[in-house]
């Protein structure tokens, strides 16, 4: 049987992870896979999150089942912490999944089950496990323009264009903030005349939310998606916990399912419980339950909220210090835009050869559609970074 096995694809993110493990050099940097790193190149267990561990090793007094959604209480945090009180609670069904990717898989489940016809809309780029599971799962995917390569923002007028092409049903997947992989984000005012498109196409949104708190702050980085949840009937919302908890491994993520009122909640609520058991039974709890128990205790949330800021912080002056650097190099302001990008990611805007050039020739690791992953630098590799650009003609 297993001779009949074929080579899978490979994911270019943990591919770049290995290739980077294995070279020898002391020099190299590690802007690939999109992990917090702190100016000494760790990644951190956050202060609220091993007190929270504490608290749970001390008190917890067993570890039986909890429910195929997970524990309720998760369930409620989390949408609060997403949409606050935008929607109300009866219209949504949630589930705790293995991570925000566990959560896209069971929203593409979802769509697969509800409206099997549906083209799911994907920016382009976007991050490359989403086209990949759609096509695992054999459904219907298309592109809509997102990324300008000259001004390295939103070309929104593309974007406009090819959204006015939905076709009534489609699903469009959008980013809630800190775009994987460009950085470049819309403004409000642009997802205010976005989500007026979708509902004159009759499109449902999607939103991958990954990097809440990474971008303008904790409530900001959940503007868009709350106005998303507030103008549509049906909406999708897939949350991870991985970065903005640091507990990446403990793979701990929601998927939210708003819909238009608390019968058709309950309903979606029975499939996503279905869907859980049919994948993998009972979703990760310690996770969830770490998370939990930060958001419901008032000086834990505060600690862990400081500790995010502080995070975020570093990421904008690591920015502003390349952005000027590049300026002070380039004598211009072409490299202007890595200053108003936000989140985690910057997509250079350059071609995969440049990439491979730094690669061999600086040993800087990024991913090949020129992201790097800001938080890989510190103060002493954003120059040399910035040398290299230059040195590659880029
Ligand atoms: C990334 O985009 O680098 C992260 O979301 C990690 C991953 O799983 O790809």
């Amino acid at each position: 049987m297993l001779q009949n096995l074929h080579a899978q694809p490979v994911d270019k993110i943990l591919a770049l992870m290995a290739a980077y493990r294995e070279d020898p050099r002391d020099t190299k940097v590690d802007l690939g896979v999109g992990v917090y790193k702190d100016a000494t190149g760790n990644t951190p267990v956050m202060r609220a999150v091993k007190e929270a561990e504490k608290r749970l090793q001390a008190q917890q007094t067993s570890k039986a089942y909890v429910g195929l959604a997970g524990d309720p209480a998760f369930a409620d945090a989390m949408i609060n912490l997403v949409l606050d009180d935008t929607i109300a609670r009866d219209r949504i069904a949630a589930v705790a999944t293995p991570g925000g990717t566990g959560a896209i898989r069971q929203a593409f489940e979802l769509i697969k089950m509800a409206a099997p016809e549906a083209t799911v809309w994907l920016s382009n780029p976007t991050w490359p496990n989403h086209p990949s599971i759609l096509s695992y799962l054999g459904m219907k995917s298309a592109e809509y323009r997102y990324f300008d390569r000259a001004t390295r923002g939103v070309d929104f007028d593309g974007l406009m264009a090819d959204l006015d092409k939905v076709t009534a049903g489609d699903i469009v997947l959008l980013h809630g903030c800190c775009h994987n992989p460009t950085g470049a984000n819309l403004t409000t005012d642009q997802m205010a005349a976005v989500i007026a498109l979708m509902n004159t196409r009759g499109a449902i949104p999607f939103v991958d939310i990954a990097y809440q708190g990474f971008g303008d702050g904790l409530d900001a980085d959940a503007q868009i998606t709350r106005m998303i949840a507030a103008g549509f009937d049906n909406v999708l919302i897939a949350a991870s916990c991985s970065k903005n908890f640091g507990i990446y491994r403990e793979r701990t993520g929601i998927l939210m399912a708003v819909a238009r009122h608390a019968q058709e909640a309950k309903l979606t609520q029975q499939n996503l419980n279905y869907l859980n058991r049919q994948n993998y039974s009972f979703p990760p709890d310690h996770g969830a339950r770490v998370v939990t128990t930060i958001l419901n205790d008032p000086a834990l949330r505060a600690d862990w909220e400081a500790e995010l800021e502080e995070t975020r912080n570093g990421m904008l002056s690591l920015r502003k210090q390349l952005a000027d650097e590049l300026r002070r190099l380039t004598n211009s302001d072409r490299f202007d835009f890595l200053a108003h990008h936000r989140g985690m990611f910057s997509q250079l805007g350059t071609t995969p050869e440049m990439v491979e050039k730094l690669r061999a020739d600086h040993g800087i690791y990024m991913v090949s559609d020129s992201r790097m992953n800001i938080a890989g630098l510190n103060t002493d590799t954003v120059p040399i970074l910035a040398r290299a650009i230059v040195a590659a003609g880029i």
